[in-house]
This record gives C-alpha cells, structure tokens and sequence, in this order.
C-alpha cells in the first residue's frame, strides 16, 4: 500500500516543496493526499497547484495561535474522510489540540527550525543567536499537546557562523530541513508500515 500523508501550511511551502519533490522521483514512497492551509492566500496553496496536488484552504475559526475547536473537529474529519495516514506540517502556525491528536494518534509530525529541546516556539534562529550557541539545526518530531516537545524523529545541525544574520543563518538551517524532511518521514513510514 502507498502511505498517504497529508500537508498542513501556513506560509510559503518550501518544505512541502522538498518533500513532493522526493515523492515525485521516487525516494519516498508516498502520496500527497491533499495540503491545506489556515492562511487563504498562501504561498504553499500555489505550489500544491503547480505540483497538481489537491488543496484547500479551511477556516481556523476565531483563535490566533490554535484552531477553534469545531474547527479543528472538521480538520479531522476532512482528514478522516481523506484516509490520512501522516498529517506532516510543514510551517503550520497553529498548535493542535485533542481534536487532531486524538485522531491521529502518534502520526502527526512538525518540523522545527532548532536542535529541540533547545529554542521552543518562534523565530528559533533568532534565539540561537541570541544565545551565542556555535552550532543549532532542525529538528523533525511527532507532534503532542505540547510546544515543540513531542518524540524527536530526526536532528540535522547547523553551525553558526561568526557573521551570521537572523536571515542568513534561517536560510542555512532551511537548506537542511529540505533534506531532514523527507529523511525523516521515509522513517515515521517504515516504523508505521513495518
Ligand atoms: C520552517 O523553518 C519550519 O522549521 C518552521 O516553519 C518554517 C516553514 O517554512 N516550522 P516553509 O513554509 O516550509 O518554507
């Protein structure tokens, strides 16, 4: 059987992009089911157009950083009647709630731009600096009910560079996201289709 994953976004998709690419030259064993966005005018809704995928955008109803929860009870079961196997987000800026983790139990996944437990929450890159670390990275993990806390799947690092800016250094450990993704989901793949 194919996996089927499904893509949530809230900005310009270049992971989404690194992981549709791997699908289409057959390095991960996947379809992308559908991708859908809280954000109506989205980057990644364009690029699941020119990848043919399917894509939608949905209401996240009333709350900045969640969804509201009839919302996120119909995110599930657009989900459900999609039969997803992998919800992957990919720059989703909402934390999910039991609605979503109850229905896919230990199959959501998140990426995030720091070696985790280090530099929870946003703009990551600018906390390592801000920290003088050498090094950070991305981090790809199961999603739970907490920030940036879930079962870590896969760390790729990054160094710091003595000249970096919040930009150049976000745009490094980018160039390994695109890389830890797709790595990381033929592994969540392999372990839930053993
Ligand atoms: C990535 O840096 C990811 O770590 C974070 O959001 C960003 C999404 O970027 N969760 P993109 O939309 O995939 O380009």
């Amino acid at each position: 059987m194919t996996p089927r994953i499904a893509i949530l976004g809230s900005g310009k998709g270049s992971n989404y992009r690194s992981i549709a690419e791997a699908v289409s030259n057959g390095s991960l064993h996947a379809e992308i089911r559908i991708v859908l966005s809280d954000v109506a005018d989205a980057g990644i809704l364009d690029l699941a157009r020119s990848f043919h995928h399917r894509s939608e955008a949905f209401h996240p109803g009333p709350f900045k950083t969640r969804m509201g929860i009839e919302e996120e009870k119909a995110l599930a079961q657009r989900l459900r009647d999609e039969q997803v196997d992998i919800v992957v987000l990919a720059g989703f800026m909402r934390m999910v709630k039991h609605p979503l983790l109850d229905a896919f139990p230990h199959a959501i996944v998140n990426i995030h731009p720091s070696l985790l437990p280090a530099f929870p929450g946003l703009r990551a890159w600018q906390q390592a600096l801000d920290a003088h670390v050498v090094q950070t990275g991305c981090t790809v993990h199961y999603v739970d009910s907490g920030m940036d806390t879930g079962e870590i799947i896969l760390q790729s690092p990054v160094p710091v560079l003595p000249d970096d800016t919040p930009e150049s250094l976000h745009a490094r450990i980018q160039e390994a996201e695109h890389a830890a993704y797709p790595e990381a989901l033929r592994r969540v793949i392999a372990r839930k289709f053993a």
